[in-house]
């Protein structure tokens, strides 16, 4: 016998938990660097768009499910039909893969806020040095994973929601205080320019414009952590009286808006100092540290900034092991301990070669593309839009909007005044705009 499900302790803290999952690396890393080279503000207007459209239903759909069915992300997924069990598996599979680089990349997050306050600073060739090295951003990639681990292995309330509630409100505060900074710099008002004003002279063809609305799908999925069963596992943990949609309201707003912080703050910071914004994924590495080391107190703003991006990136990956965790220790019997260092320590064994990729291993391609670009790309490109499309299958035609919606209204205490729009998103926009967008990506 299984024992009792653990649950969150409060709504708020399952909000945090959410939230905390859902901002990342993929708010202060990728969004900023995304926006900067898909056309500025043309990609937040079409991400805007795609956050409604497909990023809230799918959302909403996979807090429902969990909390419906009340277990991991694949008996879930059967316990709705038992043919989808699937759906849940490509999610699991899906957060190992994400796992694994984000492993990478947190770990170099912990070198930068140590190297920030050393007196050499970064040099240009820093990052590319670095990373190249075989050892060192090994061992702090599994600094990094134990950090993970160990809050996992606290459990739901005391472990998970505990460290989200602390570190949220902190990144929230920070990450403001920074974006006003970085708002007087002289010359910020060309970024902020480039952030909000779209620029459709870099869009010239309907292969311009769908390369854009790739990007912009990809981030919604990634940054809201949709497909990978996050949201069905964390939702399992919900009581029946929690309101899931004001929840994803939250969610969405909080997610959107730390993203939206970074790219004020990085964006003119960069154009500040009339660097190149759109330096693609080096940007918060390469390019910020030079802006950092222009500045008066840099080296604490530089500090500061990569610990927060640090709070981000623990809340994000603690939520994808938890997905593992959860899958494996019901399936094994082990304890939520055993099974925490388990998957730790094989996401840690994928990191080591993610890591390798960026030195010894480069010249080793999948698909022409090294190991840590291949898991991006299988995670991005591959898994989240073909769990994304088989979740809105499983809800909308399986499953069914009206059991759906029943669980989302609490059994119709709570008013739900967007069901024909939620219906029609997940029966048919959604799936169709995934497929078209999936094969798009392909030519
Ligand atoms: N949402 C996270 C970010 O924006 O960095 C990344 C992520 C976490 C993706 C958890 C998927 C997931 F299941």
């Amino acid at each position: 016998m299984r024992s009792k499900r653990e649950q969150w302790s409060s709504g708020i803290g399952f909000i945090m938990a959410a939230a905390g999952s859902a901002i990342g690396l993929g708010n202060l890393w990728k969004f900023p660097y995304i926006a900067g080279t898909s056309g500025g503000a043309v990609f937040l207007i079409i991400y805007i768009f795609f956050l409604v459209i497909l990023g809230i239903p799918i959302l909403l759909s996979e807090m429902a499910i969990g909390r419906f069915a009340g277990e991991n992300a694949v008996d879930s997924c059967k316990k709705l039909s038992p043919k989808f069990g699937f759906v849940g598996g490509l999610g699991i599979a899906g957060a190992f893969l994400v796992l694994a680089s984000y492993g990478v990349v947190g770990g170099w997050v912990i070198k930068y806020i140590f190297k920030s306050f050393s007196g050499s600073g970064f040099g240009t060739d820093f990052f590319a040095d670095y990373t190249a090295q075989p050892i060192e951003p090994i061992l702090w990639t599994f600094v990094f994973i134990a950090i993970n681990v160990i809050i996992v292995t606290g459990g739901i309330a005391k472990g998970i929601e505990r460290v989200s509630t602390i570190l949220l409100p902190v990144l929230l505060i920070f990450l403001i205080g920074i974006m006003i900074y970085c708002l007087t710099l002289p010359n910020a008002a060309q970024g902020v320019r480039y952030f909000i004003v779209p620029d459709l002279a870099g869009i010239n063809s309907l292969s311009d414009l769908s390369q854009i609305a790739i990007n912009a799908m990809g981030q919604v999925f990634f940054s809201l952590s949709l497909g990978m069963g996050t949201l069905i596992t964390y939702g399992s943990y919900l009581s029946k009286s929690t309101n899931l949609t004001s929840s994803t309201v939250t969610i969405v707003t909080l997610d959107t808006l730390i993203a939206v912080i970074a790219g004020f703050a990085i964006i003119p910071a960069v154009f500040s100092f009339g660097l190149e914004v759109t330096g693609g994924p080096g940007l918060i590495f390469q390019t910020l540290p030079v802006v950092f080391s222009n500045i008066k107190g840099g080296r604490f703003i530089s500090a500061l900034f990569f610990l927060l991006v640090l709070f981000a990136a623990v809340t994000s990956a603690i939520s994808l092991l938890e997905v593992i965790v959860s899958w494996f220790s019901d399936k094994t019997g082990l304890s939520r301990k055993v099974s925490s260092v388990i998957a730790g320590g094989a996401a840690f064994l994928m990191c080591i070669f993610a890591s390798l990729s960026f030195g010894v291993l480069s010249e080793a391609t999948i698909f022409n593309m090294n190991f840590f670009d291949f898991l991006n790309f299988a995670a991005d490109k591959i898994v989240m839009p073909i769990g994304g499309f088989f979740m809105c299958i499983l809800v909308g035609h399986i499953w069914g909007t009206d059991a759906a919606l029943e669980e989302i209204s609490n059994g119709g205490k709570l008013k739900f005044r967007l069901k024909p729009l939620f219906s029609a998103a997940i029966k048919y926009i959604a799936p169709a705009m995934i497929i078209v967008i999936f094969i798009s990506s392909f030519f």
